[in-house]
Parts: structure tokens; sequence; C-alpha cells
């Protein structure tokens, strides 16, 4: 299969890549510089010969600053790279993939979106949006052989934490000595099914340690 893979410089993405890559399959993941996800308009990308487009890049941008100390460019850098951006190349995607016999999006959204949690305001407002969306196109879309899947991970040990900017970097692994969280490897069995399902069955699943 090939796929054309957001965020795989870091993190999640970056495993999911290297598994498809380790099962024989043709991975594009270009990079920040290549296409930057911060500037929606700018997007304008081939996804015609792509079996799945994956969608791991995400950001919370001076997130763990409160609400009102954050810059609007800050909120509106988590809105564009988590949000606008993967819209708008599932539209790209959708119209140059339109009745292909096997295409598959898949979206790594955040167990934020089962509750409701202080200092994830604009972040957690792009995953449940994110999530709205998936949920609808899959309806919308369902005589149109594209499978529509979102991941909600829990807390998972990346580089995420360290990239919201302004944590101090003896602060970059607090989280995780606190919290119980996952490895990047847990995600690793459920993607498998994930694209491994033709029938496009599988369209939402939540991991947790
Ligand atoms: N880690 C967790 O606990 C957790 C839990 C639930 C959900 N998630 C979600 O999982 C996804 C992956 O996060 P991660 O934990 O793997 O974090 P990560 O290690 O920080 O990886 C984030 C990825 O997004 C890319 N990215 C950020 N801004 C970009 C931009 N403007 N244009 C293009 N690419 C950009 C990064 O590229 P650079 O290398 O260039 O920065 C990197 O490849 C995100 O959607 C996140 O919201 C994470």
């Amino acid at each position: 299969m090939k796929a054309f893979l957001t965020g795989g410089s870091s993190g999640i993405g970056q495993h999911f890549k290297q598994h498809l890559e380790s099962l024989g399959h043709d991975v594009i993941a270009p990079t920040r510089q290549e296409l930057d996800l911060s500037d929606p308009t700018n997007i304008n990308v081939d996804l015609k010969e792509y079996d799945l487009l994956i969608l791991c890049a995400g950001v919370d941008t001076n997130g763990r600053q409160e609400f009102y100390k954050m810059k609007p460019s800050d909120f509106v850098n988590t809105i564009n790279v988590n949000l606008t951006s993967n819209i708008i190349l599932i539209h790209q995607y959708v119209q140059q993939r339109l009745f292909k016999p096997c295409s598959k999006v898949v979206v790594i959204g955040s167990q934020v979106v089962d509750g409701y949690y202080p200092g994830y305001g604009v972040y957690g407002t792009t995953k449940h949006a994110l999530d709205a969306f998936m949920n609808t196109i899959k309806y919308e879309l369902k005589d149109k052989n594209i499978g529509f899947t979102i991941i909600h991970p829990a807390l998972t040990k990346t580089n995420f934490n360290r990239n919201r900017g302004n944590v101090p970097e003896d602060q970059v692994n607090d989280l995780y000595d606190q919290i119980p969280h996952m490895q990047t490897s847990d995600l690793i069995p459920i993607f498998d099914q994930i694209i491994k399902d033709k029938d496009n069955l599988i369209t939402k699943v939540s991991l947790t340690k």
C-alpha cells in the first residue's frame, strides 16, 4: 500500500511511518519544511495515488500557559495544524479518491474528547471538532468507498510536551512522571487492525493505559 502521512518526524507519526515501512509499504511523509500545516491556505497536495492518508501532526502551541496568557497566534497555530489543515487535506483526498477501490483516512485525535479539561481549552476544542468532523463525514460519504477512522490516544510518551513551547527543560517529562501513560508502540496493534480493515468497520478507537 501507499501512504501519505503527516507528523512523521516525531512521536506517534514517526512510529507509524517506521512500522508501515517495516511491513513493506511505501510511505511519503513530508517534513514541516515541505508541508507547513500552520498555513492551511497554501496546502495543495496530489493525493490520488495514496491508499492511506494518515494525519498525525498536532500541536498545543504554548498550551501549558493559561488561556488568557496565550497569544492569538498561539491558538491560531494550534487550530490551523490540528483542525483546519486536516480538513483541507481530507477534502483534497476525498475529491481525488472518489470511488477508488481502497481508500482510508486515519486521524489522531486525543482522549481529551472524553471530557472538558482545564488547561486544554484550545487544544481540546480542536480535537472535539475533529471528532465531530470525522463522525459526520463517515456518514455523509458512506457510499464513496473511503474509510474514516479517528484514534483517540490517552497520554503517550513523545516530544509533544517539549514541543508545546515555554516548558522548562526540567519539566518536559513531569507529566510522564505523574500520570500513567502509553508508549507509541502501544498504538501499533490497533493501527494494524485499522489499516487491514477493508470493510471500514473501525471508525473510532480510544486507547488508554
Ligand atoms: N503524546 C500524547 O500524549 C498524545 C495524546 C493524544 C493525542 N496526541 C496527538 O498525537 C499526534 C502526534 O503527537 P505526538 O505526541 O507524536 O507529538 P510530537 O512528537 O510533538 O509530534 C508532532 C508532529 O507534528 C508535526 N508538526 C507540528 N507542527 C507542524 C506544522 N506546522 N507543519 C507540519 N507538521 C507539524 C511535528 O513536526 P516537527 O518535528 O517539524 O515539529 C511532529 O512531526 C498529535 O495530533 C497529538 O495531538 C498526542
